[in-house]
């Protein structure tokens, strides 16, 4: 690790708790020290000692564009000149809405916020005011913000480090919401009954490593809230726009009542949005009694930031590349751990990725951890001392970006090759 990253780190620990402002930056789930980025260009990210990465982490999904692009940041500039942030209306934000509710059918109207926390939370609450019933039902192993019903049996940094429901949180909110496992529509069937308001579901999970659908779950799950009257949330934070342009709710045709958006949609600046019919929407503050409200919300640099991402992402060959380069290398890492004798699998669905050291399948969050974390954590620093940047944790997913050009992805899987030689022979010994 670089002199100038471990000195950032003490200094940061000593002002800011762990030293991070998101925990899994931490590197607790792997050890050792955070690379303190200095800055970050098209598929590379350069640490404050100025080494260079292929950065397979895109700050956890935003950057599918890869980082800077000219389009991206002209708009920025551009939006910044104007003013930094009105607090009232701007055309900007009409025309991001109607972008997002172009792409994505089951939302007609949608409402902007700064993170994708804030969209989960907001959307519990309006599944609350629309049904009067209170209960929710989510996933082991789902992660969909810090709200704190939702905080329970959580993924992402809540499974890395083994506090899956967090202190602070009363018992009384969290006696509301149920948590089954993914995959599991027989679970579903015996935790729905008339008091339940919604089921909120990752249509990919990505916070327990990455975990497609099954086979049906997602429209399993239309089915089960239709028929008990309970609202179903996709929650697209990390799969809107990253799987397909119109969401996972596209590529495996499900209609959700309410979707959550958030990291593409703001191009890397803060943003989030909860969108659904017409008639769910209009029980939002101002037009109906769901008070949901932001200082920020919409906010013009983000927005500008946001809607020259989508305007590169719509019609674009994009998703048909990043489909074929992440399938080569999903094929590569698999040939070379079975030609090193490496138990592993690598779960995908377009870009979005997860090596799980075990050998699967992994299908939820029970399986996702019989992971082997040391060597998750061995492959994780050996590839960093190769110059690839990878999530720290096991149960968070990768993303590549369209930067990820033939020869990145190519570089990646000779260099994964010789990490995966290296561990079956180090756990040999
Ligand atoms: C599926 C999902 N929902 C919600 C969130 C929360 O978004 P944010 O970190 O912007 O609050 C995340 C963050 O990773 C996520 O992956």
């Amino acid at each position: 690790m670089g002199k100038n990253s471990e000195t950032l780190f003490s200094r940061a620990q000593e002002i800011i708790p762990g030293g991070v402002n998101s925990p899994v930056r931490a590197f607790k789930g792997v050890g050792g020290t955070p690379l303190f980025i200095d800055q970050a260009l098209g598929s590379r990210i350069f640490d404050a000692d100025g080494l260079q990465y292929i950065d397979c982490v895109g700050s956890w999904g935003p950057m599918i564009l890869g980082h800077g692009h000219r389009y991206v940041v002209e708009a920025v500039k551009k939006a910044a000149t104007r003013g930094f942030s009105f607090g009232a209306p701007t055309v900007g934000e009409i025309e991001l809405a109607e972008m997002i509710a172009q792409a994505i059918p089951s939302i007609e109207m949608v409402r902007l916020v700064n993170s994708g926390t804030e969209a989960t939370m907001s959307a519990l609450r309006l599944a609350r005011a629309a049904t009067g019933r209170k209960k929710i039902i989510k996933f082991d192993g789902g992660y969909h913000g810090h709200v704190d019903a939702l905080l329970v049996k959580a993924g992402s940094g809540g499974a890395t480090f083994n506090v899956p429901d967090s202190a602070g949180v009363p018992k009384e909110v969290t006696e509301l919401t149920i948590s089954v496992p993914y995959n599991n529509l027989k679970a579903v069937r015996e935790a729905m009954d008339g008091e339940v308001a919604a089921v909120i579901v990752e249509p990919v999970a990505g916070n327990m490593g990455c975990v497609p659908p099954a086979e049906g779950f997602l429209q399993g799950l239309r089915d089960i809230c239709t028929e008990a009257g309970a609202l179903l949330i996709l929650d697209e934070v990390m799969t809107g726009f990253r799987v397909a342009y119109g969401g996972a709710q596209s590529l495996y045709n499900v209609k959700p009542d309410i979707t959550t958006l958030g990291k593409i949609i703001g191009g890397g600046m803060p943003i989030g949005a909860y969108g659904g019919s017409r008639e769910l929407m209009q029980l939002v503050s101002p037009l109906g009694p769901m008070y949901q409200a932001g200082t920020l919300s919409g906010n013009p640099i983000a927005v500008a930031a946001g809607k020259a991402t989508l305007g590169v992402l719509k019609n674009s060959s994009i998703y048909a590349d990043l489909e074929e380069r992440s399938g080569e290398f999903q094929t590569g890492v698999t040939k070379s751990a079975e030609k090193h004798g490496v138990p592993l699998t690598v779960n995908r669905v377009g870009s979005m990725w997860t090596i799980f050291f075990t050998e699967g399948p992994v299908t939820d969050y029970e399986s996702a951890n019989k992971s082997n974390r040391e060597r998750f954590s061995r492959f994780f620093h050996l590839m960093l001392g190769e110059g690839v940047y990878l999530p720290p944790s096991q149960l968070e997913a990768a993303f590549f970006s369209a930067a990820h050009a033939k020869k990145d992805i190519l570089q990646l899987i000779e260099r994964a090759d010789r990490v995966l030689k290296k561990i079956n022979w180090e756990f040999e010994k």
